[in-house]
């Protein structure tokens, strides 16, 4: 069995502080970013230093920790309201990932329990974003075993955006599911969509899989049909930011094209996605889909490539209705098909 476990942690509390691998530096060069203030991690997030729904959960829950941690409050009164103003900065950051609500709800919840103590407040509001960043990478785990039986040896797989390591606090969770299948002694090859406009496909998926050793290819996204309908692509594997109760997978812009011609060539596609992912409150026209600046579509690497005055649409994310959706891989087990019906029983 080869070890391909993505080694570098994404996003951890160190010394008091949240420490990042700063996304918007790679693939030239790997760097962390060290936070002392909630502000600081909420503007990360708003920027994309670190991305990914899972871990952008997890690193808002631990900009909340953060607040609680660096408080002068005396009282718990006090320091409540302080975590509560943090958590209110934190969700203004990104409004599609469901686990950025989830992370920062969690963390506010284990404050209210703590009782009157202030530092007990504290405390637990730590432990409780630590506990979670460790959580994260166990379910990350639980998934790969989950998924990795639908791949079969000399697979090539396809996956849009960065559902990486680095979409997580480590392992992932489609490429989880390839790092498990590899584990598990098959050879899957990757075929990595660019992912434009922020381009996490070559500058992040690419990144990881190069670095474990992966075979993989890079595609521009408009070539995505062309491979599948000449028969380079098994299976497609994507993560997602969240599915809601009536089975619609929010994720990447791009991944419903895909989901659209995987289903045109016959090739099952797969959403993977923890416990976390999942919004079962919601149904899928209910979902603010972020809009994000103009600049990431007229420029690329500062130049512009558009004439001034262009008007431009960018949004972030789309979402692919459960019909076009073969399994999704959770954590605890497969969803198959009806989804919507099966959702609901999993773990309604
Ligand atoms: O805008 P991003 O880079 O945060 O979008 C990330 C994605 O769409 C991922 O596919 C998704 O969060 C799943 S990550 C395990």
């Amino acid at each position: 069995m080869r070890e391909n476990f993505f080694s570098l942690r994404t996003v951890m509390w160190e010394e008091g502080c949240v420490k990042m691998i700063d996304q918007t530096a790679l693939p030239q060069r790997l760097v962390y970013k060290t936070f002392d203030s909630w502000e600081g991690v909420a503007d990360a997030i708003r920027r994309m230093v670190i991305r990914g729904a899972p871990a952008i959960g997890v690193a808002a829950a631990m900009g909340v920790a953060l607040a609680a941690d660096r408080s002068r409050s005396e009282g718990r009164d006090q320091l409540l309201k302080e975590i509560d103003r943090a958590a209110e900065g934190l969700r203004r950051t990104r409004p599609t990932a469901v686990n950025l609500f989830w992370g920062i709800d969690r963390v506010v919840a284990t404050a209210r329990r703590a009782g009157p103590s202030v530092d007990k407040i504290r405390d637990a509001t730590v432990e409780e974003a630590k506990r979670m960043a460790e959580e994260d990478v166990e379910s990350n785990r639980r998934l790969g075993a989950f998924g990795a039986p639908l791949l079969d040896d000399g697979d090539v797989v396809m996956t849009q955006c960065n559902a990486g390591a680095l979409a997580t606090v480590g392992y992932g969770t489609a490429l989880g599911v390839i790092r498990a299948a590899r584990e598990a002694g098959k050879c899957v090859k990757v075929i990595v969509n660019e992912t434009r406009p922020a381009l996490q496909g070559s500058r992040l998926t690419a990144f990881e899989l190069v670095r474990d050793g992966f075979h993989c290819t890079l595609i521009s996204d408009t070539a995505v049909g062309f491979m599948m309908s000449s028969g380079r692509v098994d299976k497609v594997i994507v993560g997602a930011d969240r599915i809601t109760r009536d089975g619609y997978v929010f994720n990447k812009i791009g991944t419903y094209q895909v989901a659209v011609l995987a289903q045109r060539h016959g090739i099952p596609f797969y959403p993977a996605a923890p416990r976390s992912t999942f919004d079962l409150k919601r149904t899928h026209d209910q979902i603010v889909i972020e809009e994000r600046a103009y600049d990431e579509v007229v420029r690329v690497k500062g130049r512009r490539i558009a004439p001034k005055g262009i008007p431009v649409a960018n949004p972030a994310f789309d979402k692919t209705p459960p019909e076009l959706v073969t399994c999704i891989v959770t954590d605890f087990g497969l969803i198959r098909s009806p989804i919507e019906q099966n959702l609901q029983t999993v773990i309604g």
